[in-house]
C-alpha cells in the first residue's frame, strides 16, 4: 500500500473522531474503564479462574429470563441435565438452581451462614410498605429479631401451648364436614384460618362470621395481581428511586390496596391485642406473649413494628400453604383408598373405646405420619421455595458463586426424583417406612420431605411445628371419622379428579374439586363424641 494512501486514510478517520461529540467520547471511555475495573475486580475475587456453574446460553443482556415461564420449577427441572448446580443470568444478575439434596444441604444447610440472605423485592417493599415482612428481609439484625420471636413462640417447644386449640378446631371441622360435607373445601380452610387467628391473635373465628376470610382474601388478591409479572424495580434497582406516581394509576391502586389490607391483618387486630393485654384479659397468643415479653418498665412495648409484621406475615405465609397441603391430603385419600385404609386400622387400634384422637397419638401412629409426608412429597406447596441470596463469593466443587447470587431450591427436581423416589408421581407412604421391620416404623435412610418442603439453613420455615401439629391433628380427626372416596355420576361411575394443580396466591394448589365425604360406621358414634367433646 503507497505511503500517500495510508497517510490520507488516517486523516479521513482523525476527522471522523474530532466529529464524534466529545460527550461520546468520554463515555465510550468511561465505559472501557469500567469494564476494564469489573475485569480486574472480578480477578482479585475469582484469582483461581473458577468456571460459573454451567447452564443454558441466554441471550445478551436478558440472559435466560425471556426461557422461564411461570412454572419455571419446570423449565429448571428440564436444565437439570446442565449438573445438579446450574448456572443462570437474568437480565445481569447472576442466579444458581440447586437441583439435588447433597448440593442443597451442602450450600443453603452447612453454609447457611452466607447462603440466607434474601434480596427484597422493591415493588413490594419500597412502593407497598413490605418492608418490615421476614419473607423479603436481607440477613440482619431485623431478619435475626423476627426469627427469634417465632422460635419463642411457636418453635417446637412453643407450639405445644397451642395444641389444646388446634384439637378443638380439628374436631369443629369434623362436626362441620359432617352437616355439609359438600362444602368441604371451604370448611377446611375455614379452619385454617381459624388455627391460625386464634395462634396470633387469640381470636375465635366462626363459620357465621367471615371477616378473617374477607380480611386474607383481600391481602392476597393484592399480591397476586403484583406478583404476576416482574417489575422494572426487580432487574434495575435504581428505579426504585423514582416516586410512586410514575408506576401509573393502576399499579399505584394495587399498592394501596395491599397497605390496606395489610393494616387490616396486622395493626388493626394488634391494637385490640394490645387494649387486652393492658386490661389482663388477653388469651393465650403469639401477639399477647410478644408485648407481655417486650413490654418496658414504663408500660411502652419495644419492638412493635416487628410483632405486627410477625403477626401479618404468619397470616399470609402460613394459611394457604397449610390448605393446599389438606387438600392434597383429601385428593389423595380418594384416588387411594388403600392407604386411607390402612391408616384407619392403624388408628382404630390407638383409639380403643371410640376415643376421638389427641396429640398423644402421634407418637403411635406411624402410618399417618408417613402419609403426611407423602402429601408434603407428592404435591409440594412450595415447588422452588422463596430464593435465598449469598452473601459473599464463595466456591463449590470447583465452581464460582459470586456474592448476590440468587440461589434457586428446586424441590420439584428433588421431590420427584426416581432415584431416590421410585414411582414418584404415585401416593405411596410406604416408601417412608422401613421395609425391613414388621410394625410399621419411619425410616431414616431416605430424604425426608419435610426437610425438603420447609426450605432450608436459617430460612427454614418459622412455622413448620405449627403446620406439621395442625395438619395432623386434622388429618387423624377425619380419618377416625369419615369415608373420603370419589364422587360418582348419576350412573354410579367414579368421577376422577383432573389433579390440575396451579399457583395460588403464594402456593401450589389443587383446583376446586368435588369428594365424596360420609361418616364411617365407627364415625356415627365418634361423631356423638365429637358433639359431646365441644359441647362441654
Ligand atoms: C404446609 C405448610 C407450610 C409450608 C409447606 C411452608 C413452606 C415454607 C417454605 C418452603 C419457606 C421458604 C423457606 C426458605 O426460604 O428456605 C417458608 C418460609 C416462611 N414460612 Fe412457611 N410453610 C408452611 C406454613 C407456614 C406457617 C403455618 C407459617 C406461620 C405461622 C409460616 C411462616 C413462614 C414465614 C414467616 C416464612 C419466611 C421465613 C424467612 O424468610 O426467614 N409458614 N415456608
Amino acid at each position: 500500500m503507497d505511503a500517500g494512501y495510508m497517510s490520507q486514510a488516517m486523516r479521513i478517520v482523525g476527522q471522523a473522531w474530532l466529529a464524534v461529540p466529545r460527550s461520546v467520547l468520554l463515555c465510550c471511555l468511561g465505559l472501557a474503564t469500567w469494564k476494564a475495573y469489573n475485569i480486574w475486580c472480578g480477578r482479585l475475587r475469582n484469582p483461581r479462574r473458577l468456571p460459573f456453574p454451567p447452564g443454558p446460553k441466554g441471550y445478551p443482556i436478558v440472559g435466560n429470563a425471556l426461557d422461564v415461564p411461570a412454572e419455571s420449577w419446570l423449565k429448571f427441572t428440564e436444565w437439570a441435565v446442565y449438573g445438579d448446580v446450574v448456572g443462570l443470568s437474568m437480565m445481569g444478575e447472576k442466579a444458581v438452581v440447586l437441583n439435588t439434596w447433597a448440593s442443597i444441604s451442602a450450600l443453603l444447610n452447612k453454609r447457611g451462614a452466607i447462603y440466607s440472605s434474601r434480596k427484597p423485592r422493591l415493588l413490594f417493599s419500597k412502593y407497598g410498605g413490605w418492608d418490615f415482612s421476614l419473607t423479603f428481609l436481607p440477613h440482619g439484625e431485623n431478619f435475626l429479631l423476627q426469627r427469634r420471636f417465632y422460635h419463642q413462640i411457636i418453635g417446637a417447644t412453643g407450639v405445644k401451648s397451642f395444641h389444646d386449640l388446634l384439637l378443638k378446631n380439628a374436631r369443629t371441622l369434623a362436626l362441620q364436614i359432617s352437616q355439609t360435607p359438600l362444602q368441604f373445601q371451604y370448611l377446611t380452610r375455614l379452619s385454617i384460618i381459624a388455627d391460625t387467628v386464634a395462634m396470633i391473635y387469640g381470636f375465635e373465628v366462626k363459620l357465621e362470621n367471615a371477616e378473617w376470610v374477607k380480611r386474607l382474601d383481600f391481602c392476597l388478591d393484592s399480591l397476586e395481581a403484583l406478583s404476576k409479572v416482574p417489575h422494572a424495580t426487580d432487574f434495575f434497582p435504581i428505579l426504585a428511586n423514582l416516586p410512586a406516581w410514575v408506576w401509573g394509576k393502576k399499579l399505584n391502586h394495587l399498592l394501596d390496596n395491599l397497605k390496606a389490607s395489610t393494616n387490616k391483618l396486622g395493626q388493626e387486630p394488634y391494637n385490640t391485642v394490645k387494649d387486652q393485654v393492658l386490661s389482663g384479659t388477653a388469651p393465650h397468643c403469639l401477639v399477647a406473649a410478644l408485648i407481655e415479653s417486650n413490654r418496658t418498665p414504663e408500660a411502652d412495648v419495644k419492638h412493635e413494628r416487628e410483632i405486627i409484621a410477625v403477626a401479618a406475615v404468619s397470616m399470609i405465609a402460613g394459611v394457604d400453604t397449610t390448605v393446599s397441603a389438606i387438600d392434597t391430603f383429601i385428593l389423595a385419600m380418594m384416588l387411594y383408598p388403600e392407604a386411607q385404609k390402612k391408616a384407619q386400622e392403624e388408628l382404630d387400634a390407638v383409639l380403643t373405646d371410640m376415643r376421638l384422637p389427641t396429640f398423644e397419638d402421634r407418637e403411635c401412629t406411624p402410618y399417618l405420619s408417613a402419609i403426611l409426608k407423602e402429601t408434603l412429597r407428592w404435591k409440594p406447596v412450595a415447588p422452588l421455595t422463596i430464593p435465598h441470596s449469598v452473601i459473599q463469593d464463595d466456591e463449590y466443587n470447583g465452581m464460582f458463586i459470586p456474592k448476590d447470587t440468587r440461589i434457586f431450591a428446586n424441590i420439584w427436581n428433588m421431590v420427584y426424583n426416581s432415584d431416590d423416589y421410585p414411582e414418584p408421581f404415585e401416593f405411596i407412604p410406604e416408601r417412608f417406612l422401613d421395609p425391613s421391620s414388621k410394625a410399621p416404623q419411619l425410616r431414616k435412610d431416605i430424604v425426608d420431605s419435610e426437610e425438603l418442603l420447609f426450605g432450608f439453613g436459617r430460612r427454614v420455615c418459622p412455622g413448620r411445628a405449627f403446620a406439621t401439629a395442625s395438619l395432623w391433628i386434622a388429618m387423624a380427626t377425619l380419618l377416625t371419622g369419615f369415608e373420603i372416596s370419589l364422587p360418582v355420576d348419576p350412573e354410579g361411575n367414579p368421577i376422577k379428579p383432573d389433579l390440575d394443580y396451579r399457583i395460588d396466591g403464594i402456593a401450589y394448589h389443587p383446583k376446586p374439586y368435588k369428594c365424596d365425604i360420609k361418616p364411617r360406621l365407627q364415625g356415627v358414634s365418634r361423631l356423638s363424641a365429637l358433639r359431646e367433646a365441644l359441647s362441654q
